[in-house]
């Protein structure tokens, strides 16, 4: 299997971070262990620091889109000029967009298109709170979500799914490894009966050096989308080692 290790920087991070960050993490990305790097968009637009991850094997990926490729849409970054500049993802429907923009999951699945468009791969974000949690509805939660920010323009090869429980994010309360598998296995089956066989399933919310090991060990996790611990290079670095090596 090829994991996916995926650093959300969020609003952190500067050029001289940026550097040091793609020189420490270059030797821990290989043919079974793909690194892409989310830093906010000013990093992104430093031609050194596209060159330098290129050097490094490491991808780089947009935390968001505009669902137009250009317009009236001040503030906004679109996929065409993300791709532009070497990107090769885009992060799309984070909770924190879900959340402090009210983006809805058609938002989403509008972005996911104008990714695919633009020849980025999507990594689409899906998560239950801790209410809906509670209530016993996870499943039927992410479920909908996911089959809702999907684009019909989603295969498996321009799409990663990315299963962030939202009351994990930046809480360092890590989902149980029985509850991960459980929602992984129930989002393989939903990607089959949707045509999406093997779609690419990663896991984020507090993941850490300590129990990213157990995590990406599960059946249907073929990566992580990492907060907090990305920010710290030698956390991320353990992170990627810890990745089961080549057939998992
Ligand atoms: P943390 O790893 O800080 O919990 O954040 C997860 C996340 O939101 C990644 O997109």
């Amino acid at each position: 299997m090829r994991y996916f290790l995926v650093a959300n920087w969020k609003m952190n991070g500067s050029q001289s971070f940026a550097r040091d960050w793609l020189k420490r993490l270059g030797r821990h990305s290989d043919d079974n262990r793909h690194i892409i790097v989310c830093p906010p968009a000013t990093i992104l637009g430093n031609p050194e620091i596209a060159t330098l991850a290129e050097q490094q094997g490491i991808g780089l990926g947009g935390q968001d889109c505009h669902a137009a490729s250009d317009g009236a849409f001040t503030g906004w970054v679109s996929a065409p000029m993300l791709a532009e500049l070497g990107v090769s993802a885009v992060i799309v429907g984070h909770s924190e967009r879900r959340e402090f923009a009210q983006e809805s999951d058609s938002d989403v699945a509008a972005k996911a298109a104008a990714a695919h468009q633009a020849g980025l791969l999507a990594i689409v974000c899906v998560g239950e709170s801790l209410a809906q949690r509670q209530a016993g509805a996870a499943e039927a939660t992410v479920e909908a979500q996911l089959r809702a920010s999907l684009s019909t323009s989603s295969n498996t090869s321009n799409t990663l799914v990315a299963y962030e429980p939202i009351w994990a994010i930046g809480t360092g309360q890590v989902a149980q490894p029985a509850d991960v598998a459980a929602m992984h296995a129930h989002l393989a089956q939903v990607c089959a009966d949707m045509g999406l066989a093997r779609m690419p399933l990663l896991y984020g919310g507090s993941v850490k050096p300590g129990n990213a090991g157990d995590l990406l060990a599960l059946e249907h996790v073929s990566g992580a989308l990492v907060g907090g611990a990305a920010l710290q290079a030698d956390s991320f670095a353990a992170i990627v080692d810890a990745t089961p090596a080549g057939e998992g």
